[in-house]
Order: structure tokens, then C-alpha cells, then sequence
């Protein structure tokens, strides 16, 4: 089986489980967060070398207070509590998006876990934070901007390669397979550039109710496509 290097996740539906538990939304995203540590293991058991959670997005700010400060609160013990498993895993720890507008103790916490997994080389395990794709190419644009004015690249020397490095997810491997869960069939802003040449798995079951088995679908569905890059059948079987 081929397993993919890169595997996002657009981990949706965490409320409608709650709603369809009789719970409040907060729960959901709580037995969501339980999904996304038995995911995790389960890749690093896979070989998968890059795995990146979209857990908050630029618009998610808009959502009632009370959630948006329960999911920090969820991520910020979900940090805490999963440090040792990271670190005895080899696995590093990272985000994209703009997390200077994150809680300050939020912050704290996730740089903290940056330095102390800095080390580990066998997995990125990356969480999308205050993450849209159109805000991250709009802040590499104004980067890329300042380094022809600084004198440091000029604008000749401008092609996509040069372009992706100046994106949050310029450490990690290409994006190979986006997974989005319960039944919607929207990429939301999510790694518009890097999932040019994606392959997308979507499914109807709910983030928190999509754990091994239904990961092993996806993987299993991501090893019987054939990834043409343009190309022609022909010419990748050669
Ligand atoms: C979308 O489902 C989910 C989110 C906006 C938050 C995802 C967050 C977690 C799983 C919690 C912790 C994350 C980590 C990385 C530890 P939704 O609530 O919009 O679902 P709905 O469409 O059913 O309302």
C-alpha cells in the first residue's frame, strides 16, 4: 500500500455529534479532540511523515465566545497533556496560520512545545491555528515584498518554488492526501496552494466518531489512485 507522505484533515462535524448526543457543542469538540490523539499515533505507526489538523480557522473567531474559548482552552490542555507522547514518539510539533492573535498563554504553551520537539524527526504533527489559506498567501505576498525593498530577492527571481518557501507549511512535505469529514465538500480556506495537486477523501462520518478504521478507508482509498500530475497514464507507468 502506498502511504502518503503529507495527510491534512478538515475535521468537521463535531457539533452535529454533540447535537446528535444530546450534548453541548463543547463536548464535541472535546471527543474530537480524542479522534485527533488516536490519529495521530496511528500515523506516526504508519510511516506518514506529515500530518496538519485544521483545529481553528480565521473565521472560527465569529463563533459565540463561549465556544471559542473552550476550543483554546481544549488545545492548550491538549498540548499539555500530550507533550510526553509527542516527545517519546519523535515527533515534532508545529502550526501554521497566525497564532500572534491566539491567547498569550495559548501561545506560551505552543512555543514551548515547538522548542522542546525541535528535536524529533520522525513525524510533523501540525495544527492549522487562527489558519486561512488566503491570510497565509496574503502575509508570504507582504514577505516576499519586504525581501525585494530589503534588497534580499529581487522580483526576477520569483517562481513557485521561491513562493512556497515563504508559506507556513515551507517546512513540511507536500500535501498528498485532504481528508474532510461529515459529508461537506468544501476546502473552507484550507491549503489552497499547497492541495493543487491533492487528492481529496471525503466521508459522511463525523470527526469524532472517525477513528483507525475509518482512516485505514481513506488510506486504503489515497493507494488506489493514480497521481498524474498532468501527466498521462503512459508516461507515469513507464
Ligand atoms: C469543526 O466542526 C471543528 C472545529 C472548528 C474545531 C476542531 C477542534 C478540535 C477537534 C478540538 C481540538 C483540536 C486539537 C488539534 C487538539 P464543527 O464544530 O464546525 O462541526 P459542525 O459543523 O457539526 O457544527
Amino acid at each position: 500500500m502506498t502511504v502518503p507522505q503529507h495527510v491534512a484533515i478538515i475535521m468537521d462535524g463535531n457539533g452535529r455529534w454533540a447535537q446528535k448526543n444530546g450534548k453541548p457543542r463543547l463536548w464535541g469538540h472535546a471527543r474530537g479532540a480524542d479522534t485527533v490523539r488516536e490519529i495521530t499515533t496511528l500515523s506516526r505507526k504508519l510511516g506518514i511523515k506529515a500530518l496538519t489538523l485544521y483545529a481553528f480557522s480565521t473565521k472560527n473567531w465569529d463563533r459565540p465566545e463561549e465556544e471559542v474559548s473552550g476550543l483554546m482552552g481544549l488545545l492548550k490542555e491538549y498540548i499539555r497533556k500530550e507533550r510526553s507522547t509527542l516527545l517519546d514518539n519523535d515527533i515534532r510539533f508545529r502550526t501554521i496560520g497566525n497564532i500572534s492573535k491566539l491567547p498569550e498563554d495559548l501561545i506560551t504553551s505552543i512555543n514551548e512545545l515547538k522548542d522542546a520537539s525541535s528535536h524529533c524527526k520522525s513525524m510533523d504533527f501540525c495544527i492549522a491555528l487562527n489558519y486561512g489559506a488566503r491570510d497565509e498567501i496574503v502575509r508570504a505576498v507582504k514577505k516576499v515584498t519586504s525581501d525585494i525593498l530589503d534588497g534580499k530577492i529581487t522580483h526576477e527571481t520569483i517562481d513557485e518554488k521561491l513562493f512556497d518557501s515563504y508559506l507556513d507549511t515551507a517546512c513540511l512535505p507536500p500535501v498528498d492526501l485532504i481528508i474532510r469529514t461529515s459529508g461537506e465538500f468544501r476546502l473552507s480556506d484550507f491549503l489552497l496552494w499547497q492541495g493543487a495537486y491533492s487528492e481529496f477523501y471525503f466521508t459522511e462520518t463525523l470527526w469524532p466518531d472517525f477513528r483507525e478504521e475509518e482512516f485505514r478507508k481513506a488510506l486504503a482509498s489515497y493507494s488506489q489512485r493514480e497521481r498524474r500530475f498532468g501527466k498521462t497514464s503512459d508516461q507515469i507507468r513507464k
